[in-house]
C-alpha cells in the first residue's frame, strides 16, 4: 500500500506504477514494515543536524514554517494560552497543517509532533468542553469516568490536528499551599496511580487511531512534595519516601504505555530533576522500563545550574541525564548549535543522540504521523458537543463533596421555593474553570461558552421557584428560604497560585456570606477553589458546605447535587486542614484535620 507520503517522497504522480515506485522508496516510508525496522532505517540515513532537530521543541509563536524546514525542528508546542488567531478549530488545524507541510519539506520528510496542555479538556481552545480539574476528578473516585474524559478530550484535541497532550499531571500534592494542588488527583499515591487510566483514554486502543493522542506523565518526579509547597522547589525526602509517595503514579502510567514523560522543574534534595541521571535514566528508563521519550519542561534545562539561560554544560548534563527532547521555546537556534558542539566535543555521545531519536521516532511512527501527517478535521463536530458536555456535567456532579449539611438543609426543593444566590464565583465561567483555561493563568469572565453555576441553578428549578442573584448578596431579606454563596479562589496557575501565607477566603467573600447570614436565612456555601481552604473559623456559621473544586464549563452539575438530581458521592482527595499552620497535612500524619482524607456526606433520602 503506497501512502501519500510515499508517493510525495518519490515525487511521483498518482499514476506512476505503484510497484516501480515502491521499489525506489526508502524502507522507513514503507508502512508494511514493523516500526523498529522503519526507525533503524531512518536513523541510518539521518545527519547529526537532523537528529538534533528531532530533539528540539519550539514554541509556535517563536518559530516559522521556514525555520521548521531549515533547522529540521521535530516538534512545536503551544505554551499555555498560545493560540492561533482566530482561536477556532479551523485556525488550529490550518496552523498545524502549515507547520506540518514545512516539516515534510525537509529531505527526510519526518513529520513534526505538536504538543499542548490539554489538562482539563482542550483548554486553550474557545468552545472546547472544559472538564473539572484533576482535584475534582480525584474526588469522584471514578477511574472509568476519568478514562472517558481522556477519550473525549483526545477527540477534541485531535480534531484540531494536535497530536500530543502534556497530561496527565500525576503529581501527589502533599502541601496544599502549592499553586498546582488542583492539578493533582490526590495526596496519596494510589489516587493518581488509579487515575493514570486517563492515559488509556488519551492514547486510545491503538496509538495510530484517528483520534488518539500521545499522553505525558508529568512532572517526574516529586513535584508535589516540595518543602513548603513551593512550586519548582526542593523535595527534601529520603529515597524510600520518594519511591513510596511520588513514584507509584509514574510506574502505573509506564505500565499503561504512556508515550512521554515530562521532567519536573523541582529538585530532589537539592539536585534539579532536569539533570538527574539516576532518576531519569536508571530509575525511569531502566528500572521502570519506560520506552517512550522524555521531554523537558519549559526552559527547564536553564535551571540546572541555578543561573538564567542555559550553558553548554547544562545542555550536555540534561541530555546525558536522559532527556530526549528539549522544550526550548525561544532559544532553539542556540540549543541546536550548542548540542551540535557538545556532540563534536565528545561531551554527548552519538549513542545517546541515537537513543533519544529512536524513542522520539518510534512514537511518531506509532502515532501514524508518517502515513497521516495532516489534521483530520472530521471530528471537529465533537468539540464542545452536547455529548461531551453531558459527560463533563456528570463529572462535575460526581466531584462535589458535601462537607456539612446542618438540619438536612440540602437537597433544596426544586419547586415552590425562593432562593437567593450570591458570590463572585456564582455567575462566572472563568472562575469556575480555574487556571489553564483559554490563557495560561485563566481569568474571570465569560471566557468561553458554558453554563455558570447560577445558570445551572436556574435551569434546574421549576417555574414555581424564584431564584434571585446579586454578586455581593445585597437585596437579600428574610423572605427567602435559602441562600447559596458561591465563593472561592480567582484563577491561577503554577507558582502564581502558591499561598505561603493565609489560606482563607478573601474579604469580598467573607462580606458576601455575612450579608447573607444577617438575613437569618440558612446559608449554603459552595466553595470554588483549587484546594482545601482555611475555613474552620467561619464554618459554624454556615448551614451547609459543598467543595466544588474547579468544575469547568458545565456548572449545572453543581446544581444537580444542590437540588438532589444527583446525590453527592464525592470523597475528599486531600485532607482538609483545621488551620493553615497545619500544612502540610496528610492522611496518617497524626495531625487532627477539620475533615479527613476520604470524607464526604450524602443525602439520607
Ligand atoms: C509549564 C508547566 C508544564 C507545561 C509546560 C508547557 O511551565 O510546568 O506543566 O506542560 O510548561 O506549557
Amino acid at each position: 500500500m503506497l501512502t501519500s507520503a510515499m508517493l510525495a517522497f518519490a515525487g511521483a504522480g498518482a499514476a506512476a506504477p505503484a510497484a516501480a515506485q515502491a521499489a525506489k522508496l526508502p524502507a522507513y516510508l514503507d508502512a508494511r514494515l514493523p516500526v523498529h525496522k522503519r526507525v533503524e532505517d531512518l536513523l541510518s540515513r539521518m545527519t547529526l543536524d537532523e537528529k538534533i532537530g528531532q530533539m528540539t521543541q519550539a514554541e509556535r509563536a517563536a518559530v516559522t514554517p521556514e525555520d521548521i524546514t531549515r533547522y529540521r525542528i521535530g516538534s512545536v508546542l503551544s505554551g499555555g494560552g498560545s493560540t492561533p488567531t482566530p482561536n477556532t478549530p479551523q485556525a488550529w488545524a490550518d496552523m498545524y497543517d502549515q507547520f506540518q507541510r514545512a516539516a515534510l519539506a525537509t529531505p527526510k520528510r519526518i513529520p513534526m509532533i505538536y504538543g499542548v496542555d490539554a489538562v482539563h479538556g482542550h483548554n486553550n481552545l474557545v468552545g472546547a468542553t472544559i472538564f473539572p480539574h484533576n482535584i475534582g476528578l480525584g474526588a469522584t473516585r471514578d477511574p472509568e469516568l476519568v478514562k472517558k474524559i481522556g477519550r473525549a478530550t483526545a477527540e477534541e484535541v485531535a480534531a484540531t490536528g494536535v497530536d500530543w497532550t502534556f497530561a496527565p499531571c500525576l503529581c501527589v500534592a502533599r502541601n496544599d499551599r502549592w499553586g498546582r494542588t488542583y492539578e493533582s488527583f490526590g495526596e496519596v499515591p494510589e489516587l493518581p496511580a488509579a487515575m493514570s487510566v486517563i492515559v488509556d483514554g488519551f492514547q486510545g486502543r491503538k496509538l495510530n487511531g484517528p483520534t488518539s493522542i500521545l499522553a505525558t506523565a508529568k512532572h517526574y518526579v516529586g513535584d508535589g512534595g516540595t518543602t513548603g509547597g513551593v512550586d519548582q522547589g526542593d523535595t527534601q525526602v529520603s529515597e524510600a519516601e520518594l519511591r513510596r509517595i511520588h513514584l507509584p503514579p509514574f510506574r502505573a502510567a509506564v505500565k499503561r504505555g504512556v508515550g512521554s514523560v515530562m521532567v519536573s522543574f523541582s529538585s530532589w534534595n537539592g539536585v534539579k530533576m532536569h539533570g538527574h541521571r539516576y532518576l531519569i535514566t536508571d530509575v525511569l528508563k531502566k528500572e521502570l522500563g519506560f520506552k517512550g521519550f522524555v521531554v523537558s519542561d519549559w526552559n527547564g534545562i536553564d535551571q540546572i545550574d541555578g543561573q538564567p539561560g542555559f550553558t553548554p554544560q547544562e545542555v550536555s548534563t540534561a541530555i546525558n541525564a536522559g532527556i530526549d527532547m528539549v522544550m526550548v521555546p525561544y532559544d532553539w537556534r542556540k540549543f541546536i548549535d550548542t548540542l551540535r558542539a557538545e556532540v563534536r566535543a565528545g561531551h554527548v555521545s552519538m549513542a545517546r543522540i541515537n537513543d533519544a531519536n529512536r524513542r522520539i521516532l518510534t512514537k511518531k511512527f506509532e502515532l501514524g504521523l508518517f502515513e497521516r501527517p495532516f489534521a483530520d478535521r472530521r471530528h471537529q463536530r465533537t468539540i464542545g458537543s452536547a455529548e461531551h458536555r453531558a459527560l463533563a456535567r456528570r463529572a462535575v456532579a460526581e466531584s462535589q463533596v458535601l462537607l456539612k449539611n446542618k438540619g438536612n438543609v440540602l437537597p433544596l426543593s426544586r419547586h415552590h421555593n425562593k432562593i437567593f444566590v450570591a458570590g463572585k464565583a456564582a455567575d462566572d465561567i472563568g472562575i469556575q474553570s480555574g487556571g489553564w483555561t483559554i490563557t495560561w493563568q485563566g481569568s474571570p469572565g465569560a471566557i468561553t461558552p458554558g453554563t455558570t453555576i447560577l445558570e445551572g441553578i436556574r435551569q434546574t428549578v421549576g417555574k414555581s421557584t424564584t431564584v434571585d442573584y446579586s454578586k455581593d448578596g445585597s437585596g437579600i431579606d428574610g423572605s427567602y428560604k435559602a441562600a447559596i454563596a458561591v465563593v472561592g479562589e480567582l484563577p491561577y496557575a503554577e507558582f502564581e497560585g502558591d499561598r505561603p501565607g493565609e489560606m482563607g477566603l478573601d474579604a469580598e467573600d467573607l462580606q458576601t456570606i455575612e450579608r447573607l447570614r444577617a438575613s437569618g436565612v440558612p446559608v449554603i456555601v459552595v466553595l470554588v477553589s483549587g484546594r482545601p481552604l482555611d475555613i474552620a473559623k467561619e464554618l459554624p456559621g454556615w448551614d451547609a458546605l459543598v467543595a466544588s473544586w474547579l468544575p469547568g464549563t458545565e456548572g449545572r452539575g453543581v446544581a444537580d447535587v444542590l437540588f438532589g438530581v444527583t446525590k453527592p458521592t464525592g470523597k475528599l482527595p486531600m485532607t482538609w486542614m483545621a488551620s493553615a499552620d497545619q500544612q502540610p497535612i496528610n492522611r496518617g500524619d497524626g495531625k487532627k484535620p477539620l475533615f479527613p482524607f476520604g470524607y464526604g456526606l450524602t443525602y439520607r433520602r
